[in-house]
């Protein structure tokens, strides 16, 4: 057994707080702004089944590992990586793939702190009342208005930032946790008003049926890889997020409810939010495979056309601001908690110093939708986004779960898994094993080789 059974950053005041605090993570522009696009741009109903099959037999079972890896190892992910490979006696090796999660939750903040910032600029426009009866071309220029000038997008990436690092700072259990309880809720309540707006267009069945309706033919190589690196970044796994909460959450608490618990959660946001969309997109004469501008050009329009408007606009913007924010924060804490650990620096400095990097490269991110955006600046026919987006989600990601599912449960010993889940080897123990044993490594692996045609 490990010795440290609690984090010296502290640990969360109940279970609930956990579930709160993982959900927060989990919850965020990647339920509400990703998932919509990227099903978009794959053609709608097979890539969704995809989707929901993994996190089904890949993203549950390692978002148990994660917690369970964290709260055994009680460390920032780096160190819990090396603690728990020595007390297995495994090979220091191990400690790199937390580095690698760090470095995977760096590059992605990094563009994640744009896009909520896009979020952020999009409040001040509800409150301002221009969705107010706005045509689908008007919110349209709103939008491209706002990307295609690199100043505001870097004010608002800025602004953005200073937030998730003062709460970093302050620790993380802090007042975010506590204004989380309410927002997601509220965020929730919100998505389902708008999914009965989507109702009273003459458009939502072809939308549900976008969704819904699997057309393999629809479906390319590419497309089952972003789905799978979905599966990946909605639930925060791969990169040592989850882990680091997990090394702060307190003894018996049932890590299997748990998870299902956050994943349910998550789950239910994103598909609350396709069924909000599409039928928007439809409606609308819109197309679906748009990208990354989807949210920001469809759910306006719905405002702009319901009672309270401006109001619903403007709550619902915040709450997503809510959602990014607590995400973000938990893309950081791994490097930040690492930095506490091992350079002895206070929360404050680490936050200063892991904030100012991460701010510097999204400058990166900016220019992609604009200064950047023409095909000579383009790699591989991505902007620096794009790749970074597609590098982390769709290959660090995936590649980093793998890692985890391989230590949890042919590196660990089966006692210290059972010891840690709190499990006796039961069937729902031995099932989470044969997933993490044959099925997750199988499937990234299969998936990896026909992405690069391998296969
Ligand atoms: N899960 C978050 C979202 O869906 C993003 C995230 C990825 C957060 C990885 C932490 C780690 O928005």
């Amino acid at each position: 057994m490990s010795q440290l059974r609690e984090s010296i950053h502290g640990q969360w005041s109940s279970r609930w707080i956990f579930v709160l605090a993982a959900t927060g993570s989990a919850v965020g522009l990647g339920n509400i702004w990703k998932f919509p696009y990227i099903t978009g741009e794959n053609g709608g109903g097979a890539f969704v089944l995809i989707y929901l099959l993994c996190i089904a037999v890949i993203g549950i079972p390692i978002m148990m590992a994660e917690i369970m890896l964290g709260r055994r190892g009680r460390r920032s992910p780096i160190n819990t990586m090396r603690h728990l490979a020595a007390e297995e006696g495994r090979s220091p090796l191990w400690q790199y793939l937390g580095w690698a999660g760090v470095l995977a939750g760096v590059l992605i903040l990094s563009y994640y702190s744009v896009i909520a910032g896009w979020s952020l600029a999009y409040v001040a426009r509800a409150v301002s009342g221009v969705f107010e009866g706005a045509t689908a071309d008007a919110v349209g220029l709103v939008f491209s208005d706002l990307v295609s000038d690199p100043e505001r997008l870097l004010a608002w990436h800025t602004i953005f930032m200073v937030m998730t690092m003062v709460v970093v700072a302050r620790g993380v259990k802090g007042g975010l946790e506590k204004a989380v309880s309410y927002l997601m809720p509220a965020l929730f309540v919100l998505l389902i008003i708008l999914v009965g707006y989507a109702m009273s267009t003459d458009h939502f069945v072809d939308g549900l049926s976008f969704l819904f309706t699997p057309d393999f033919s629809k479906l390319t190589t590419d497309g089952v890889l972003i789905a799978m690196g979905h599966a990946f970044f909605t639930l925060s796994l791969g990169m040592g997020a989850i882990m680091v909460y997990g090394s702060y959450l307190p003894e018996h608490t049932s890590i299997a409810k748990t998870t299902f618990m956050v994943a349910g959660a998550d789950t239910l946001v994103a598909l609350l939010a396709g069924m909000a969309i599409f039928p928007i997109v439809f409606a609308n004469g819109l197309e679906p495979a748009s990208g990354p501008g989807l949210v920001f050009q469809t759910l306006p329009i719905a405002f702009g056309q319901m009672p309270g408007g401006t109001f619903f606009a403007s709550l619902f913007f915040v709450l997503l601001v809510f959602a990014a924010w607590s995400s973000a924060i938990s893309l950081i804490e791994p490097l930040v908690a690492w930095l506490v650990e091992n350079k002895n620096m206070t929360r404050i400095m680490a936050s200063v110093w892991a904030g100012m990097g991460t701010w510097l490269l999204g400058i990166g991110t900016v220019l992609s939708f604009n200064v950047l955006s023409g095909k000579e600046y383009q790699l591989f026919d991505k902007t620096f986004f794009d790749l970074l987006d597609y590098l982390t989600a769709n290959i660090m990601l995936p590649l980093g779960g793998l890692l985890i599912a391989v230590f949890a449960v042919w590196q660990m010993r089966k006692q210290s898994s059972m010891d840690e889940l709190e499990m006796s080897n039961t069937t729902g123990y031995q099932l989470w094993r044969f997933l993490l044993q044959y099925i997750t490594p199988i499937a990234v692996v299969l998936v990896f080789l026909r992405a690069i045609g391998v296969i």
